[in-house]
């Protein structure tokens, strides 16, 4: 009667990797328990997902091409808006986000274009509105951009509103910060930038003020859903963005600081599964609504018992 948070199944959105192929299911031996999974197998996964209760995922590509462009990013037969269709075929009620960024497309693993070693801002926005509007025509129910270009949101609620997709919900990593909990993912989606760093688009770690002013514009520029990214770490700042907006706020509970728990627990350091459902409380504790986590399925698990 006096508990102030509840953590429920309906906060959770499991990330899952799509490759290509069938019968792929390969092992990422930074983050025990996630795959890389093909279409066929991510469609089982999807269908596992439903009966935990689970009611979103969110997809991730990893092509078997690269390019300079990141052509395969907003190709509408690329391996996500295949996976997507498919999603949505065999399992219609399933929530399905789209990851909108082209860093797992690249051959040089930035978020956008690159020119003279330096990554192009503007000139990377209409890449990224053509592959979010593949996305919402394969089917997807909110594309989420990750990317931190500047007016990202902007340009794909035009690109959507503009082909009859005004109905399609995003869900913007606003406060998105330039992070060492990422390194994991990087290895899982093979996009760790081959030079330089993130951090001429993604947030520096200090400042707050920041995170919420990211959030205030991409909801002036359309944006259904603002996220927080990592989570644990940014526990202030998913409060303070709480407390600044009145749209859901999300927040990325993110490949490292699962990674942490497993390799602690594996080790018997901590008790895995406690320190789990005290990371997921403490998420919800600070503000957020729905909760991106590779612990989705186990703790969906125990919330159940
Ligand atoms: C970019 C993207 C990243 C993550 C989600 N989207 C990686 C990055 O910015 O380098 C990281 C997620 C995680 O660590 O779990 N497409």
């Amino acid at each position: 009667m006096v508990r102030e948070t509840q953590l429920s199944v309906d906060d959770l959105i499991y990330p899952l990797f799509v490759c290509e192929g069938r019968g792929a299911r390969q092992g990422i031996g930074s983050m025990p328990g996630v795959f890389r999974l093909s279409i066929d197998n991510l469609v089982k996964e999807a269908r596992e997902c439903q009966a935990l209760g689970i009611p979103a995922v969110i997809l991730f590509g990893i092509p078997d091409k690269k390019d300079a462009r990141g052509s395969e990013a907003y190709n509408p037969d690329g391996v996500v808006q295949r996976a997507v269709r498919e999603i949505k075929n065999a399992t219609p009620d399933m929530v399905t986000v789209t990851d909108v960024c082209i860093d797992e497309y690249t051959d040089h693993g930035h978020c956008g274009l690159v020119e003279g070693g330096k990554v192009l801002n503007d000139a990377t926005l209409e890449l990224l509105a053509k592959m979010a509007l593949t996305h919402a025509q394969a089917g997807a129910d909110i594309v989420a951009p990750s990317d931190m270009m500047d007016g990202r949101v902007q340009a794909i609620r035009r690109a959507l509103d503009g082909s009859s997709f005004a109905d399609t919900v995003i869900m913007a990593y606003s406060a998105k910060y330039a992070s060492a909990f990422y390194g994991p993912f990087r290895e899982a989606a093979d996009s760790a930038p081959r030079f330089g760093d993130r951090r001429s688009y993604q947030m520096d770690p200090a400042n707050s003020d920041e995170g919420v002013r990211e959030a205030l514009q991409d909801i002036e520029e359309g944006a259904d859903i603002v996220m927080v990214k990592p989570a644990l770490a940014y526990l202030d700042i998913i409060r303070r963005v709480r407390d600044a907006v009145n749209v859901p706020v999300a927040a990325y509970n993110v490949s490292g600081e699962y990674s942490m728990i497993k390799a602690a627990g594996e080790k018997g350091w901590i008790d895995p599964e406690r320190a789990m459902m005290e990371a997921l409380l403490s998420v919800k504790r600070a503000g957020a609504s729905m909760i991106l986590t590779y612990f989705a399925k186990e703790a969906a698990q125990v919330l159940r018992r």
